[in-house]
């Protein structure tokens, strides 16, 4: 049954921005996922040298930046652990954010993004600061509030570091009017971890306990461990499987219950992330072309709208907006 769109708010949140469109993390990636719908800019947040917040998916960014071809910084590569990974590479703690704003964004996916990677050069590394600015100049553009919905990426690690994120982010997010309980766009904030979430708790905003498929987590997906999720988050972010797993064969199975007892906790359910490349469709939602090509990624929406959810993290904001559009109006 189709529901009609004051009951049911689904969120369209751009996760990297429109990064089936762009490069990731840039700019130019989350203002085309405003324009494509979205209504969440999606962003991962990790530290400088100098304790700045830089918008990278992770600490590493020898895989999404252009610094291993830079000479002047290939002393820079190295080893470390993070939450028990080791890791080779460039890592941005070993970088001032003047450093970091000589860099140029590369694609991730090369090989399923091709026309992402043609725009290799082309684009800074953001800090949260210019990703706000971004938003306030859509908000106003567009007419219609462009939020933001930043995650703390390997926190504990940060703190580890000496670069804690937390008193940074909180106290940027205050400086721009967006603290408190009617910040001047609206935010959601994320993390994996639940001790950050709590040193959040002062911004009094909204703020979401992302949720993976390891065992940690599993705990978590249960009545009591929802419950538990409930005295320090808003909502959660789960890995899509959890709402809806895969089946054997390649198709979508059953939704759980996890959207049933998270609400029934009182919590949101935003689950990630959605991409409608083949490459990352179940079997039977891919058409018949390369890994890059679109599948049947209406199906896989509508499933999830279908099950419940309040949100969803997408690469493709476009196709989230205009399978919405279809599924929140009433038939007839
Ligand atoms: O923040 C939601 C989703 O982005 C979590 O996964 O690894 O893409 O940050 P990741
Ligand atoms: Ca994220």
């Amino acid at each position: 049954m189709r529901r009609n769109k004051k009951e049911l708010p689904i969120k369209i949140i751009s996760h990297r921005g429109a990064s089936g469109h762009r490069p990731e993390h840039t700019l130019a990636s989350y203002e085309l996922g405003a324009r494509h719908g979205g209504d969440f800019i999606e962003m991962d947040l990790v530290a400088t040298k100098d304790g700045k917040l830089i918008c990278r998916h992770e600490q590493e960014i020898g895989h999404t930046t252009d610094v291993a071809e830079r000479p002047e910084f290939a002393d820079r590569r190295t080893r470390r652990t993070i939450d028990g990974h080791e890791v080779e590479g460039f890592f941005a703690q070993d970088f001032t954010l003047a450093e970091i704003k000589t860099l140029r964004a590369v694609e991730r996916l090369q090989d399923v993004r091709g026309m992402n990677a043609m725009m290799d050069g082309s684009y800074e590394i953001p800090t949260l600061d210019e990703v706000i600015e971004l938003a306030f100049a859509l908000t106003g553009e567009l007419g219609r509030p462009i939020g933001i919905y930043p995650e703390t990426k390997h926190p504990a690690y940060h703190v580890s570091q000496g670069l804690e994120l937390e008193p940074t982010l909180i106290a940027t997010l205050r400086e721009a009017g967006l603290t408190g309980p009617e910040p001047r766009v609206p935010v959601f904030l994320q993390s994996f971890e639940a001790e950050s979430l709590r040193k959040l708790a002062e911004t009094e905003l909204p703020l979401v306990y992302l949720m993976g498929t390891e065992e940690h987590w599993l705990h978590y997906t249960t009545p009591d461990g929802l419950a538990e999720v409930a005295s320090f988050a808003h909502a959660i972010g789960p890995d899509k499987s959890l709402v809806i797993p895969t089946t054997e064969d390649g198709g979508l199975g059953e939704p759980t219950d996890l959207v049933a007892n998270a609400h029934e906790a009182g919590l949101l359910v935003h689950p990630y992330t959605f991409r409608s490349e083949n490459h990352f469709l179940p079997e039977q939602l891919r058409s018949d072309g390369e890994p890059g090509d679109y599948g049947g990624f209406a199906a896989e929406y509508e499933a999830f709208f279908e099950a419940g959810v309040d949100g969803v993290f997408t690469d493709f904001s476009r196709h989230a907006f205009l399978v919405r559009e279809h599924f929140l109006t009433p038939e007839g």
